[in-house]
């Protein structure tokens, strides 16, 4: 199976196969993930780091990343620092890029971005987020992190929680999760629930509701999102929904002893820290798992060898 120069757009480009095959590679990229391990096995390669929308976890876990293989790291993180600001294309931008460096990572405001960008690179292109598009790396890191705590994602039941509508990590994780036989609940208000196109696609039938509740009990994994304030067109819809979920201690003792927790981050108040301490507790170790998948991603797509 090989990866070889191929782009990472959607998590639709990669099938179950293919998504366990990372999985795997990831599993042994840990070691050097964490630094107890050295290699520079891609040393003398050029990842350029495109972000066009703010980050903390994917910039500098990709820039990480990149680092305990031995690849070298240019970036942008401002339009404003590169000539778009006077005008010029996205796709002369990435032409530029490409002549620059030997894999593009993305991220950007408008959804179809990354694909947009595949097309005119001539070197791979990974999507860190389009818009309200997909973060198809994220969806890989939060099924490292499910398949790390649970062993297997076949029948786990996954309940999702929060902005559905706008959260782009749960548009892209939901599609796999069916790849991967887990049983779906979503729970947002009637306004911020998954989109029917985001339904319509998958296998099986999830269940809908706005009550988390009525469903906590019966979760094996509780994965809680941000309302995406930065998407809504209107501040009045977003100052509506603001707060209406938050897990704390109390909410969890109505849940499994073994739910784990997960949420893409940053979170605002979705999860009180006090739920930090516990062991349902996975969005950090989440966060750092974004290090050892986006490894794999990289040797694999600029053909590593020898690990
Ligand atoms: N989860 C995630 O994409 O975080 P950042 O926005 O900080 O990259």
């Amino acid at each position: 199976m090989s990866f070889y120069d191929k782009d990472i757009i959607s998590i639709r480009d990669l099938n179950r196969e293919q998504i366990e095959e990372i999985l795997k590679v990831s599993e042994k990229m840990v070691p050097y993930a964490m630094g107890e391990k050295k290699t520079k096995v891609l040393e003398g390669r050029i990842l350029g780091n495109l972000f066009f929308e703010p980050s903390t976890r994917t910039r500098l876990s990709f820039e990480s990343a990149a680092h305990r293989l031995g690849v070298d790291v240019i970036d942008v993180s401002e339009m404003s620092m590169t000539s778009i600001s006077k005008g010029e294309t996205l796709a002369d931008t990435i032409r530029m890029v490409d002549a620059y460096c030997d894999l593009i990572v993305l991220r950007h405001p408008h959804e179809g971005a990354a694909r947009l960008a595949a097309k005119f690179s001539e070197n791979p292109v990974i999507n860190a987020g389009d818009g309200a598009g997909s973060h198809p790396t994220q969806t890989l890191l939060d099924l490292f992190t499910i398949k790390r705590a649970m062993k297997d994602i076949d029948g786990a039941n996954v309940v999702l929680v929060g902005d559905l509508k706008y959260g782009r990590t749960v548009h892209s994780l939901v599609e796999a999760l069916t790849m991967f036989g887990a049983k779906l609940t979503f729970v947002a208000p009637e306004t911020l629930q998954m989109p029917d196109d985001n339904i319509k696609g998958l296998r099986g039938k999830p269940l809908l509701t706005d009550k988390l509740e009525d469903v906590i009990q019966d979760a094996d994994v509780l994965y809680v999102t941000r309302i995406q304030r930065e998407r809504f067109p209107d501040p009045s819809e977003y100052n509506k929904v603001s707060g209406t979920y938050r897990i704390d201690n109390e909410m969890l003792r109505e849940a499994k002893s073994d739910l784990i927790v997960m949420h893409p981050l940053p979170r605002v108040d979705e999860i009180a820290p006090e739920v930090d301490g516990t062991p349902h507790a996975k969005y950090f170790e989440q966060a750092f798992n974004g290090i050892p998948v986006r490894m794999a991603l990289l040797y694999m797509i600029l053909g590593g060898e020898g690990l």
